[in-house]
C-alpha cells in the first residue's frame, strides 16, 4: 500500500506525495506530479539528493560502504568471477550458466577485430591527443560500421551489439596506445581470454609475444570489475540521459566516456598518479601537501579521496589497496609512490579535516599503482576505467530501452536571468528585400546597395 508524505506550501496549501522504499529500505518521495498539482519544482544543484530513476543493477550503502552487483558483494564477485562474468551479471541479471558463458565468449572473439580501414582512423589523430578523446571519437566512428546497431529490435541484436562495444573497446584503446607509441597496431588472438588479450594488443610486438604473468592478469580482472558499474554516478547517468532521447547504444556509451575523463570523476586515477609524482620528484612533504589542501590552495584536492555517496571506506579501495600489495610483491617491485600513497592515506586519516568530513580514499587512490606495475602508462589510466565501466553503461542503457514508460531525461531549472526587457535599438539598419527583413547584424559586412531600404 502507498504511502504518502505531506508538503505544506508557503501559501499554506498541503499536497500529498507518494513515497517509494526499495528492496534494500532506501525511502523516497516521488515528485513527479508535484508542479502540475502545485507549481512548484524541486531544486538540487549537482543532485546532491536526488534520485534520478529506480535501477535494479547495483546497490551502494555509502555509510556502510557496501557496494553489491544484481545483489551479490563486490568481495564475492571479486573472489570468483572474471570481468566477463560480471558484464554477463551486470547487464542480463543472472550470472551466466556454461552455454551463454560460451555462446558470449565466441561473440566477442568474432567481435575483437577492427574493421581494417578504420586503422586510418588512428593516424588522424595528432601524435600528443590523450586515449580519452580518441577512444570516444572512434566508439562513435564505430557505429559508423555497424549500420544494423543503429536499431536494435531483439535480443540477439541487443547481445551483438552489447559483445562488439565490450570487445572491440579494448582493440581500440590498446591501437590508440601503440599509435601514440609509433608502435605497429597488434591484431587480437583467439585463443586469448579477454584480459590476456588486451594485453596481448597493448605489449606485443609483431616479433615477440608478450606472456603476462597470472598475477599481473588476475590484477587486471581485478581492476577491471571493480570498475563495472557503480549506479547513477556521472558517466552512468550521462548514458541514460542520451539513452532516454532513444540515441543508438553506441552514441550512449561515446558520450559516457567524455562524462567519464574529468577528474573530479574518471579523470581522478591520472590525477592521483600525477599528484604522487609530483610528491616523489619535488622537496614538499606529504605533510606539506596535506597543509596545501586543507588551505584549500587554488585547484588542490587530495585526489583518490572522498566520493559522493561513500561516507565510509570505498569496499573497491580496500580491495584494490590488498591487490595493490599482492601484485608489486608478487613482480619485487618496490615503488616509492606506494609509500607516499600509504603515508597521506594515514595522514589525512588522521587529520580532523578528513574525518569530519567523512572522506576516505575511493577507488582512484590505489589504482594507479597497479596500472604502471601493469606498464600501463599514465594517460591510458582512464581509459582502463571506461572499458572497465563499459558493462554498466550497457546494462543502464537495456534498462532505459527496456522500459516501455521511459520518458526523455528533461530536468527542469529555476531561472535567475534577467526579467523581460523592452528591445534597445542600437544601430538600426534593417533591409527588406521582397519583404523580408534581414537583421541589422547580418548586413553589418556589407555594402548597402543602391536603391535598399535601411532604416
Ligand atoms: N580533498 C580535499 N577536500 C575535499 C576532497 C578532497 N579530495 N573531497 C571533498 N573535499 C571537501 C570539500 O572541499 C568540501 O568541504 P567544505 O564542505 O568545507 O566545503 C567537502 O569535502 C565536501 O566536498 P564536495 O566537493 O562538496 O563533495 P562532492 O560529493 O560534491 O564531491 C568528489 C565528491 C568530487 C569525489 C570529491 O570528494 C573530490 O573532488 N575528490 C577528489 C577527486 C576524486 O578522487 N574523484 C574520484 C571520485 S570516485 C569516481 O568518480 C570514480
Amino acid at each position: 500500500m502507498t504511502e504518502y508524505a505531506t508538503l505544506t506550501l508557503p501559501d499554506g496549501r498541503a499536497t500529498q506525495l507518494p513515497t517509494i522504499v526499495g528492496t534494500e529500505g532506501e525511502q523516497a518521495v516521488d515528485i513527479a506530479r508535484l508542479r502540475a498539482d502545485t507549481g512548484y519544482i524541486t531544486l538540487d544543484d549537482g543532485y546532491m539528493n536526488t534520485g534520478s530513476c529506480q535501477s535494479a543493477i547495483t546497490f551502494i550503502d555509502g555509510e556502510a560502504g557496501i557496494l553489491r552487483y544484481r545483489g551479490y558483494a563486490v568481495q564475492d564477485i571479486a573472489k570468483h568471477c572474471s570481468f566477463i562474468e560480471t558484464a554477463q551479471l551486470l547487464i542480463w541479471g543472472e550470472l551466466p550458466n556454461p552455454e551463454q558463458k560460451a555462446r558470449f565468449s565466441a561473440l566477442l572473439t568474432e567481435k575483437s577485430t577492427l574493421p581494417e580501414d578504420f586503422r586510418r582512423h588512428f593516424a588522424a589523430f595528432p601524435v600528443h591527443a590523450h586515449p580519452m578523446s580518441i577512444l570516444s571519437a572512434l566508439i562513435n566512428a564505430l557505429q559508423t560500421y555497424d549500420i544494423p546497431g543503429l536499431v536494435i529490435d531483439d535480443e540477439e541484436e541487443f547481445e551483438r551489439v552489447s559483445a562488439a562495444l565490450l570487445s572491440k573497446v579494448r582493440t581500440i584503446a590498446a591501437a590508440a596506445y601503440k599509435s601514440s607509441v609509433g608502435e605497429p597496431i597488434m591484431y587480437p588472438r583467439y585463443d586469448l581470454r579477454y584480459v590476456e588479450n588486451f594485453l596481448h594488443m597493448m605489449f606485443s610486438k609483431p616479433y615477440r609475444d608478450y606472456e603476462p604473468s597470472a598475477e599481473a592478469t588476475a590484477a587486471l580482472n581485478l581492476f577491471l570489475l571493480l570498475h563495472a558499474d557503480h549506479e547513477q554516478n556521472c558517466s552512468t547517468s550521462t548514458v541514460r540521459m542520451v539513452a532516454s532521447g532513444q540515441a543508438n547504444m553506441y552514441a550512449s556509451v561515446a558520450a559516457g566516456v567524455c562524462a567519464l575523463w574529468g577528474k573530479l570523476h574518471g579523470g581522478a586515477n591520472q590525477a592521483v598518479m600525477e599528484m604522487l609524482n609530483q610528491l616523489r620528484s619535488s622537496d614538499m612533504t606529504v605533510k606539506d601537501y596535506i597543509a596545501k589542501v586543507k588551505d584549500r590552495e587554488a585547484g588542490i584536492r587530495l585526489m583518490g579521496f572522498g566520493h559522493r555517496v561513500y561516507r565510509s571506506f570505498d569496499p573497491r579501495a580496500v580491495l584494490l589497496k590488498e591487490a595493490c600489495d599482492g601484485l608489486l610483491n608478487s613482480m619485487q617491485i618496490h615503488d616509492p609512490r606506494l609509500d607516499i600513497a600509504r603515508e597521506l592515506e594515514a595522514v589525512a586519516l588522521s587529520d580532523d579535516y578528513f574525518v569530519s568530513r567523512k572522506l576516505y580514499p575511493n577507488v582512484d587512490f590505489y589504482s594507479g599503482i597497479i596500472l604502471t606495475a601493469l606498464g600501463i602508462p599514465t594517460e591510458m589510466f582512464t581509459v582502463l576505467f571506461a572499458i572497465g565501466r563499459m558493462p554498466g553503461w550497457i546494462a543502464n542503457w537495456k534498462e532505459i530501452y527496456d522500459s516501455s514508460t521511459q520518458k526523455i531525461y528533461r530536468p527542469r531549472q529555476i531561472y535567475t536571468g534577467p526579467a523581460p526587457r523592452e528591445w534597445q535599438n542600437r544601430f538600426v539598419r534593417e533591409r527588406t528585400t521582397g519583404g523580408f527583413k534581414i537583421p541589422a547584424d547580418l548586413l553589418a559586412d556589407q555594402p548597402d546597395p543602391a536603391g535598399s531600404e535601411t532604416a
